[in-house]
């Protein structure tokens, strides 16, 4: 049965009561979700700690509690792999081995640095870490002497392992030759089953049999309905067995992967990480200027291969045959965080946002959903084959923020908040009633629900190039 648009207007305002509540009940989370030394995105759902997670979690732990913002970074950074590639999962050795698939055992990640054996995955997800590490120091700075010298520590021990994470992303995963980073897993961007990758995933294995002798988690925890398939699944350990078996080395990927795929918002996140590395590099006293370099490199690669003239889109690329993706997905809009992007790009991701696609709250009073609405697919419950997450919407209206379209910027600000406000701290919402699905108490969404109620609207990186 085919639900009406849930429709609000946009323009109504969030009042002090809504900011008031949604404030307490956002702290209450990520107190919730914290263990001894680091945050979980969820307690049932996801028990031990996420890259991109503990990112978005810092912005917003920044304002309550910025010692425990700085620790999870550093907890996430301890488990760094002496190539330099930041574990998409660090396992909780306190958690146990059925409480999350694919748990440590799978993985089987060997020792490595003064880690035990089987701490972490061998993926990587967005790094979006230097963003969260300046936004957390520039908010400590502005709270007098003794916080800005703490963040100053921090920052001195973060920069050369964000340095490293840049490094590792930018030589040994440019697969493709063109100065993009290639992601070997779709877990890796973080969209898990996102559309953009259905062309690629077309061509891997989809071993079911696996799925006899392994047991999925995700399904006893959370509604089937709203996870991606059997048929997704098998496909994901099938590569990250293979992934595995290479010993999660990264020579020669494209010919014997199955899946090698540059997303632009993947590279986006990783030019928006440069942008923050000229900020970091000048307080600790390095140098910025390689980070500048870099950051126009690498937004000038994304403008040359990953945006379609056709469709004045930009999709996602499969490195194996050079075809872009034909789906239209969120990630798509989120080169816009990117200073330099050309004004033509810039103004077609404004134009697909604002379509009947994405629908900007304007039109719609909720945020936008992770996929083309007018896709004959669009699927509301399925993880990110179109339900509303806060985490990209909250990229997007920084990158409005980026190029100066203020008032877009204020209308998703306050869609974001009186959906979360009105459904709750959910991992993923319905995008055409609001409903909250997924885990109920999920730490990004309240972390950024403070970061969005602060309101700290001017993206210190902007100014940089
Ligand atoms: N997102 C994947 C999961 O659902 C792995 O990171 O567990």
């Amino acid at each position: 049965m085919k639900m009406h648009l849930q429709t609000t207007d946009p323009t109504a305002a969030v009042t002090s009561t809504m900011s008031a509540d949604l404030w307490n009940s956002a702290a209450s989370v990520l107190d919730t979700n914290w263990s001894y030394d680091h945050m979980v995105p969820s307690r049932r759902l996801y028990p031990h700690q996420w890259s991109w997670d503990a990112a978005f979690i810092a912005l917003g732990l920044a304002y309550v509690n910025p010692t425990r913002a700085w620790r999870d970074l550093r907890s996430l950074f301890e488990a760094q792999w002496p190539d330099g590639r930041v574990p998409h999962i660090v396992f909780d050795p306190l958690t146990a081995e059925g409480d999350y698939f694919p748990g440590p055992g799978f993985w089987n990640v060997p020792a490595y640095g003064n880690r035990p054996a089987r701490g972490s995955t061998g993926l990587v997800q967005p790094a979006l870490h230097a963003v969260a590490a300046w936004e957390v120091y520039r908010r400590a700075a502005s709270h007098g002497a003794a916080c800005a010298h703490e963040a100053g520590q921090q920052l001195k021990w973060l920069y050369p392992r964000l340095v490293a994470q840049q490094e590792y992303l930018s030589r040994s995963r440019e697969a493709g030759g063109d100065g993009l980073a290639s992601i070997v897993h779709p877990w890796e961007s973080g969209l898990d089953n996102s559309p953009s990758w259905d062309s690629a995933m077309a061509g891997v294995p989809a071993d079911l049999g696996l799925l006899q002798r392994y047991q999925r988690r995700d399904i006893e925890v959370a509604d089937a309905a709203h996870r991606p398939t059997d048929l997704d699944y098998a496909r994901y350990l099938g590569l990250v067995l293979n992934y595995r078996d290479g010993g999660y080395g990264d020579a020669d990927l494209a010919h014997r992967h199955a899946f090698v795929v540059e997303c632009p918002a993947f590279n986006a996140i990783l030019a928006a990480a440069e942008l923050a590395l000229v900020h970091i590099a000048a307080v600790v006293g390095a140098d910025p200027m390689a980070h500048r370099r870099r950051a126009r490199q690498i937004t000038e690669a994304i403008s040359r291969h990953l945006y379609d003239e056709r469709s004045a889109t930009f999709r996602a690329r499969d490195v194996r045959t050079g075809i872009l993706s034909p789906a239209r997905c969120v990630n798509g809009l989120v080169p816009l965080l990117l200073p330099d992007l050309p004004r033509d790009q810039v103004e077609a991701i404004m134009a697909e946002a604002a379509s009947p696609r994405f629908g900007l709250p304007a039109t719609t009073g909720l945020p936008v959903p992770s996929y083309d609405r007018t896709a004959t697919d669009f699927d509301t419950l399925r993880y990110w084959r179109g339900p509303i997450w806060i985490n990209v919407n909250w990229l997007l209206r920084r990158g409005m923020l980026v190029h100066g379209y203020r008032n877009e910027a204020e209308d998703l600000r306050t869609a974001m908040l009186r959906l979360v406000h009105r459904s709750g701290h959910y991992e993923y919402f319905h995008p055409e009633t609001g409903a909250g699905i997924g885990a109920p108490t999920f730490s990004w969404t309240a972390a950024l629900a403070l970061d969005l109620l602060a309101d700290r609207s001017v993206p210190a990186y902007a100014r940089a190039a």
